[in-house]
């Protein structure tokens, strides 16, 4: 290949890159690689094209090359970031996207990517200043627009948080994510027609939407009978999961797992062989019984909340399921469990049939199913369970009670406690104990 070529072959091979034509871009990088092996734009857009392709320890190692022949590069810097964030080593991108900003600060990209970073590492106030240093310099970047909104619907600045979310809808009219953004942030400033109105529009653009489809009849007061979509869940406990903890306990004085404690306490103080921890999120409510248990393994379908959940070390076993699939799953290998939690979890399943004759089938014949509720008014008893605006179900604790009946349970103990704020005024909840039918435990 001449010099000319070579440049030529480059620039093709970027084209086909940028067209998803990865075989074939890759196999011309490769090539052009072999003659120019230093060359710092090549491994750039290689090492891009490794990330896309979800080869992270490839695309980590070459973007590295590319940062060590050229650190003053801020967009290789920029590449590296993406794949460390890509990859999951977000402190790592967050230290990328910071050399990004220090060589070039007028740059937005690097505001707007160091802010993700930091916002996906929990640190929301430092998120925010970064988006908006990066909308301050480019007022019409959608992304930075969109994320900045984001950023205020998790500091629960909803108001702020629409007026962004609507500027980056502006421009970005197909974009589904954006537009549940906007639409979640419409709701929760208290604009349900709106919210209501961007639901639809995003069904609109693609009717399988599972996660608009829920919201939009929570909003409209449609109970479905079944659980909340996966998609829906993931969403938001992949968004919440950094900061989670933080929120759940201190800014919404969450209750449910020391309640269960001190209601399993109550029926026996005893140790459990093999504990299941359904929907375990974080591990908040695994801590509150870790003492208690001999093995204790977690279920939950976010992956962020399982990352939390792993750091903390106190499972044994973590897989991420949804909940039902995972107990059925379990009668293959003739598992049973001597103690089944669910804390928080029940608000997103709607009628509990399927959840509760999946938990019967697994549970010891002296085992403990141990959950809360959000409580239904009394008003709403009728209906047994509902799902509000919020997105989450509430149950009567008599449906919970006749449920738990036709599946073979019986109700060995409850309690209603206050379980968390919304908007600053408590929940009413409910912790509950299931046994067996035929199990001889004293409530
Ligand atoms: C409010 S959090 C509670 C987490 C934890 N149990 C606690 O007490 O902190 C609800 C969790 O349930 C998980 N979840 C909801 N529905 C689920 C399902 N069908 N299968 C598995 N996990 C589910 C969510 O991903 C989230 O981590």
């Amino acid at each position: 290949m001449s010099d000319a070529n070579l440049a030529e072959d480059f620039s093709y091979a970027v084209r086909l890159h940028g067209e998803g034509r990865y075989a074939e871009a890759e196999e011309l990088y490769r090539r052009l690689l072999d003659r120019l092996p230093d060359n710092v734009n090549l491994l750039v857009n290689y090492g891009l094209l490794l990330r896309e392709r979800q080869r992270h320890a490839e695309a980590l190692a070459m973007l590295r090359r590319a940062v060590n022949l050229s650190p003053a590069n801020h967009g290789a810097w920029l590449a590296l970031g993406a794949a460390c964030e890509s990859a999951g080593r977000l402190q790592d991108a967050l230290a990328a996207f910071g050399r990004a900003v220090t060589l070039a600060p007028h740059d937005p990209r690097g505001w707007n990517n160091q802010g993700k970073a930091l916002y996906l590492l929990g640190r929301t106030e430092e998120a925010l200043a970064s988006f908006q240093r990066a909308v301050r310099l480019r007022p019409d970047y959608p992304l930075a627009l969109a994320n900045l909104g984001v950023a205020l619907h998790a500091l629960e600045r909803f108001a702020e948080a629409v007026a962004c979310l609507e500027r980056a809808a502006a421009m970005q009219p197909q974009d589904t994510d954006v537009l549940y953004n906007l639409a979640s942030a419409l709701a929760l400033a208290g604009r349900r027609e709106d919210a209501v109105a961007r639901f639809r529009q995003i069904l609109g653009l693609d009717a399988n939407h599972a996660p608009a489809r829920h919201m939009l009849a929570a909003l409209t007061g449609a109970t479905p009978d079944t659980a909340a979509p996966r998609d829906y869940v993931q969403t938001v406990f992949d968004q919440y999961a950094a900061r989670f903890e933080a929120h759940i306990t201190g800014v919404l004085g969450y209750t449910a797992p020391t309640a269960l404690r001190r209601l399993a306490d109550t029926i026996a103080r005893r140790r459990f062989a093999r504990a299941v921890d359904l929907g375990c999120g974080t591990g908040l409510a695994g801590l509150a019984f870790r003492d208690t248990v001999e093995q204790l393994w977690g279920v939950d379908l976010s992956a962020a909340m399982l990352a939390e959940a792993r750091a903390k070390g106190i499972y044994d076993r973590l897989e991420q399921e949804d909940i039902v699939a995972f107990l059925h799953a379990c009668r293959q290998e003739a598992w049973r469990f001597d103690l089944l939690l669910a804390a928080d979890v029940l608000i997103y399943q709607g009628g509990l049939e399927p959840l509760f004759g999946a938990a019967v089938a697994r549970l010891a014949p002296d085992g403990l199913f141990l959950f809360s509720v959000e409580t239904l008014d009394r008003h709403d008893k009728g209906a047994g369970f509902m799902l509000r605006p919020s997105g989450r179900f509430a149950h009567h604790p008599d449906y919970v009670a006749a449920c738990a009946c036709r599946c073979g349970l019986r109700v060995l103990a409850r309690r209603p406690i206050r379980l968390r704020k919304e908007q600053g005024v408590w929940l009413d909840g409910l912790v509950c104990a299931l046994g067996r039918a035929s199990a001889a435990i004293a409530a």
